[in-house]
Parts: C-alpha cells; structure tokens; sequence
C-alpha cells in the first residue's frame, strides 16, 4: 500500500524532509464545529456517537472538509478501553465522564483483564476501516489511546478529577495495586493500538493527559515505564510502511529526553515549553509535536497569526529546516473556539516557509 497522496505527516514524524511544515489538532472534531453538534445531536448522545462506525467517520471527516489539515483523527474516546474492561462508562450532562463501576477494591483491581479489541471494541476496529476507505488515501489517519496512567487516573477515581486523591493515595499506599492496573492497563493499550494498526490507522498517538501530575520520581515509574511497554509491543510497520508513534504528556516538558529515549517517534510538547529548546535537547532523535497554547484562537486573526509564526520561528521552520516538527496544539482545542480562525492557523502554517 502507497503512501497517502499527502504524506507530509508522516514524513515529518519519520524526520523526512517535507513540503511545508504539516499541522492537525487535537480533538479536531468536536464541539466547535456546528456540523459535529449536529450529528451528536442525531446519534443522540456522545456515546452513541463514539459506538456507531458510520457517524464517527462523518465526524472524523467533518473538520478536513471545512479545513486543509494534514491528518485525520479516530473520532473516539479513551476511556472506551475501561468501558471494555466491564467499568460501565457513561457522561453525565454537563460533567464529563464517568463510571458505574470505578476500580477501588483489591478484589476488582487483581480480577481486571485486558479486553479482546476484536470483541469488545469491535465499533472502533470497524469506525477506523470505514474511516480510512472514506479518506481514499488523501491523508493519513491517526490511531489512539490513553496511557495506562491516564486510563488508571479515570478507573480509580471514577470520572475527573482536580486533585487525583484516590489515585496518588493508591500510588503511595499500595503501589503494588496500582501497579497491577497498569500492567493490565499496559497489555490493553498494546492490543487496541496493534487493532487500530490492523485496520489501518497509520499512525498512533498516546494521550498521556494526566502523567504531567505526577512527582518527578514517580513520572519515570508509574507512567513512562509502561508507555514504554506499550512502544515495545506495537506493530512496527504494516502494508510494508513504518507506523509512527507520537508520546504526549501533558505537563511531560521537564521529561523530554527520556520520553524520547522511550522508542516513540514524536514527542507532543504543550504550551509551556519552548519548541527551539525542546529541539535542542532531543538532537534529533525524534520529531516534535505541538505546541500552540489553544486558548490563543479566542484572540484576533491577526494575534493567531502571529502567535502561529512565532512558534514556527521558534523551533526554526525556515529554510527547509523544518524536518521533524507538525504543528499541533498544546492540548485539545476548546469547545468554544471559534471555527474560522481554525482557518487563519492553518493557511499561516501552510504558508510559513513560502515566505
Ligand atoms: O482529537 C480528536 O478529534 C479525536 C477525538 C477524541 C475525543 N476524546 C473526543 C471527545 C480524543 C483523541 C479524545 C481523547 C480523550 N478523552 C482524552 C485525552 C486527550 C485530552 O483531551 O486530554 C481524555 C482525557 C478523554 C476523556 C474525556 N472525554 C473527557 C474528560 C471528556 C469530557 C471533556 C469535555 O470536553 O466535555 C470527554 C468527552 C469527549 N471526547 C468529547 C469529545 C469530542 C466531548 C463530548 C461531547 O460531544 O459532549
């Protein structure tokens, strides 16, 4: 299987040269776009919309047709992994995520098994072949998941959290347990990653959201270890073409190094940290994701556009030296971003080095 017709993603992730610096971003498809509102509306809830294949490819496609982005993206969830695992996933209105069954009894934590992709996530196997026959190999697609820290963060506090109490308290007093979750966690994310790679997602990201709330020490042990798992387990190549894996914690900018000396391809960076330096530390040894603040798209046209530029200058995108970096935010975009300066970023990105 060739290439997609626009392969500037991969060729960036690969630190091949590329024809201008390419850009997606995260949660591309959501509630900023009327369209994807709509179809939620349609599928009746967001779960129902994650479990039928057919509506999440309409909205996996929904923001390349209003935007030229570079790659599209699974349009799913992370926490639909613990769902597999029996933990009952639901959303209330107005308050995120959460489960029926959260993992707090020593019992439920050594009972816990890696889920069968092929069974219990089938609506995601299937979503990601009918996603990439839509896309008729005009861009890449993206497969994900959560890190097993991120995913463990969800299962034992049950839902969000602001200060991660049941978990750091797991982590502290009974770090075997948690430990376990993260084993079983690890396996999971392998096999649900390689069944994304089967069906032909082209290349994956892991969501690391929450490994940035970890203790210096504690980031090593209880989140970058079992990412590494997971990197070590995955299908290198597939079709004959390497899958790239992109690794972003948020909150990781003090980790970069060793997150690059995981095995991953691509380190996403937030806000927070500086492109130029980042650069500087990884000496090339893997490509770099990110790293608009996404509040910056509430400012002016004129700021975005700025702001866009200032980033691209900074990791040194000029002169074709831009090998190894898309262009990303720094976390997902904000719900109530508005749509057309989405625009203005991907038109200043594009245009950067044609100047
Ligand atoms: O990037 C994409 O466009 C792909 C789709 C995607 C979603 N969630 C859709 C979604 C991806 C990659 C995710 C990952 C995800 N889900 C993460 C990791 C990335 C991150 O943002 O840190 C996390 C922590 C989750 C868990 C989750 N799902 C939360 C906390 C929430 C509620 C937050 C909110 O914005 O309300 C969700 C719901 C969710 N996942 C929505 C979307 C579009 C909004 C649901 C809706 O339509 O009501």
């Amino acid at each position: 299987m060739a290439r997609p017709k626009n392969d500037n993603f991969l060729r960036a992730l690969l630190r091949e040269p590329t024809d201008y610096t390419p850009l997606w971003l995260m949660r591309q498809a959501g509630r900023y776009l009327p369209e994807y509102c709509e179809t939620r509306r349609r599928a009746g809830s967001f779960l129902d919309l994650c479990k039928s294949p057919s509506l999440a490819c309409e909205v996996t496609l929904q923001p390349l047709t209003r935007y030229d982005l570079d790659a599209a993206i699974l349009f799913s969830d992370i926490l639909t992994v613990p769902d597999a695992m029996g933990l009952g996933l639901y959303f209330a209105e107005g308050e995120g995520p959460k489960f029926e069954r959260p993992l707090r009894e020593e019992w439920a934590i050594r009972d816990l098994t890696a889920p069968d992709p092929w069974d219990h996530l089938r609506y995601v196997m299937d979503a990601v072949a009918e996603i990439r026959r839509a896309l008729a190999n005009s861009v890449p697609l993206i497969g994900f998941s959560g890190s097993p820290f991120t995913l463990a963060c969800y299962m034992v506090e049950g839902g969000s959290s602001d200060d991660f109490r049941r978990v750091k308290t797991m982590l502290y007093d009974r770090p075997d347990l948690l430990h376990r979750i993260l084993a079983v966690n690890a396996k999971a994310v392998t096999g649900y990653l390689n069944a994304q790679i089967e069906c032909g997602a082209q290349a994956v990201q892991i969501f690391d959201t929450w490994g940035g709330a970890l203790s210096h020490a504690a980031y090593e042990e209880f989140s970058l270890a079992y990412m590494k798992q997971v990197i070590d387990g995955l299908t290198k190549t597939h079709d004959g073409e390497r899958i790239p894996c992109i690794v972003f914690t948020k909150g990781g900018g003090q980790w970069i190094e060793k997150i690059a000396a995981s095995g991953c391809d691509a380190v996403g960076l937030d806000w927070t940290t500086d492109l130029g330096a980042a650069r500087r530390r990884v000496d090339g040894k893997v490509a770099l994701q990110g790293n608009m603040d996404p509040l910056t798209l509430f400012a002016s046209p004129e700021a975005v556009a700025k702001e866009a530029t200032r980033i691209l200058d900074s990791y040194g995108a000029a002169d074709g030296g831009n090998t190894g970096h898309v262009f990303n935010l720094g976390h997902g975009i904000n719900q109530h971003t508005p749509p057309d300066n989405v625009t203005v970023l991907v038109d200043t990105v594009h245009t950067y080095r044609k100047k």
